[in-house]
């Protein structure tokens, strides 16, 4: 079986987000999305909200071959505990890919043997970041078109109430 892991903070999961998970589910037998858990990064949503939005994107989008697990620690060690010889990270910008070349070396040089395979995002998406969202939604922006609409009014109402 070909696995995949698809990892990030997801703090919150945008329609930027959905597009990269619903690519890498044709493109394998299985996805982990990986939600990072980390203490020494502060979140505007618990990891367990941030699971609970991408099951409940994934089930209204009726990909059924993701599975949605939070993990702290290292991402490759994850990946292992997950059978995945791959990551799949998504590129917006040119700063997204010198953010991505440094995480690359440091992946490759903790696990050589693990892959990590880019998805150029949709140009209609790749200006919509989770910042973006939990900024707009901050001041009681429109968030519509940038998140999943199935997490749409419980994102804007935790963001509103910050
Ligand atoms: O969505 P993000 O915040 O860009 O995702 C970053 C993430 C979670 C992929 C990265 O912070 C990560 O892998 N953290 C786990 C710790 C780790 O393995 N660090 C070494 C490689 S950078």
């Amino acid at each position: 079986m070909n696995v995949v892991v698809y990892p990030g903070s997801f703090d919150p999961f945008t329609l930027g987000h959905l597009d990269i998970l619903a690519r890498s589910a044709l493109l394998y037998d299985k996805v982990y999305v990986g939600v990072l858990n980390n203490s020494m990064k502060r979140h505007a949503f618990s990891p367990e909200e941030r699971k609970i939005f991408v099951k409940a994107v994934c089930d209204s989008e009726g990909i059924q071959n993701v599975e949605v697990l939070a993990f702290d620690g290292l991402l490759v060690e994850f990946a292992r505990t997950c059978g995945a010889k791959a990551l799949i990270r998504g590129l917006r910008t040119a700063s997204d890919f010198v953010y991505e070349a440094q995480m690359f070396a440091a992946n490759r040089h903790l696990a050589p043997d693990i892959e990590t395979v880019y998805l150029a995002a949709n140009p209609a998406l790749s200006f919509i970041s989770s910042g973006l969202v939990r900024e707009i939604g901050a001041f009681g922006g429109n968030i519509d078109g940038l998140v999943p609409d199935a997490i749409k009014n419980t994102i804007a109402e935790r963001l509103l109430k910050r």
